[in-house]
């Protein structure tokens, strides 16, 4: 793997190698008190976000320092980005810097995909840590990685992914990791909040999240993403929260067995209950824990293992 910028290609042994990895990390660390790997010593990785996170940048600098990668962290409002400078030039600077590994979020759908243009000659790798509306790449591994732990293998499994889908890279991932893992994907949305050209994925289409919590094995929440609704929104908070949210009634009609996910930021009370966010059904810190390791995993195979880029 050279740079991991998008799950839409990505093969199932790719996908499996790096989730096989993650296990064997997250089992290697368990119970250590001091969890550092010597594996990226001498190893430069810069996190470089044009958007606002928690989850995805501090889970990207803790997986760089357990396996002893030197990470810098770049803040588009920090940096010289506020001077003006572009991505392309700001990019150079990391890879002239000497970074081995940049990680960028940008507003802009297919960022990712030219800083890899840009950098191949540095033969710097590129991770998409969120593009615009296009792909959260990582994101689906760590859900993939939990939905494993919880359910075993993901094939022929049913996964519901409920909401605002028309504006999530979450959602997106998602949908062709979990088909090429072998899962069935529903998408539960108002037809405001579904992408043009829906038809063309891997998923069936339903506006009626009563009926399809009865018979999927797990239940993906999507954040509402009212950054991106320069129309405004559509439906209404309320008329979302009745239609699409996950409450204790919704929650009483999934089989006993199924997982409630959500990638996070998350909007209780409107998205998801407090009370089924909060349940043992709900596997959304899971998510979070599983996403250090996706990431070290992910790092592993791009600087560490043979056939890594640099
Ligand atoms: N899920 C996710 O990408 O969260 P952050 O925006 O906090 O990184």
């Amino acid at each position: 793997m050279k740079h991991l910028l998008a799950t839409d290609g990505l093969d199932a042994d790719t996908a499996t190698a790096v989730l096989d990895t993650a296990d064997e990390l997250k089992h290697t660390l368990l119970g250590r008190e001091v969890r550092k790997l010597p594996t990226l010593r001498g190893r430069t990785v810069i996190t470089l976000f044009y958007e606002n996170s928690t989850r995805t940048r501090v889970s990207f600098e803790i997986a760089g320092k357990w396996m002893s990668a030197d990470v810098i962290n770049v803040s588009a409002s920090s940096s010289s980005v506020n001077k003006g400078e572009s991505l392309r030039d700001t990019a150079l600077t990391l890879a002239a810097a000497g970074a081995d590994c940049v990680i960028v979020r940008h507003p802009a759908s297919g960022a990712a995909h030219r800083l890899s243009g840009w950098l191949a000659e540095a033969g710097t790798a590129v991770v998409n840590a969120g593009d615009g509306t296009h792909e959260h790449p990582t994101q689906a591994l760590l859900d993939a990685a939990t939905l494993r732990e919880r359910l075993g293998s993901l094939k022929d499994r049913r996964v519901a992914i409920v909401g605002d889908v028309l504006h999530s890279r979450v959602a997106r991932s998602n949908i062709h990791l979990l088909s090429t893992l072998g899962a069935e994907v529903v998408l539960v949305a108002p037809p405001t909040l579904l992408p043009v050209g829906v038809e063309t994925l891997p998923v069936t289409v339903s506006h009626d999240l009563d009926a399809e919590l009865p018979a999927v094995d797990a239940v993906m929440m999507l954040r509402v993403q009212a950054e991106r609704m320069h129309g405004g929104f559509f439906p209404s908070s309320r008329e979302y929260s009745i239609s699409y949210g996950l409450s204790e009634r919704r929650q009483r009609l999934l089989p006993d067995h199924a997982v409630v996910l959500h990638p996070g930021p998350m909007l209780r009370g409107m998205e998801i209950a407090s009370a089924v966010a909060d349940s043992p059904a709900s596997a959304i810190t899971e998510q979070v824990r599983n996403g250090v390791h996706v990431r070290m995993a992910v790092l592993y195979h791009l600087l560490a293992s043979e056939g890594a880029a640099a």
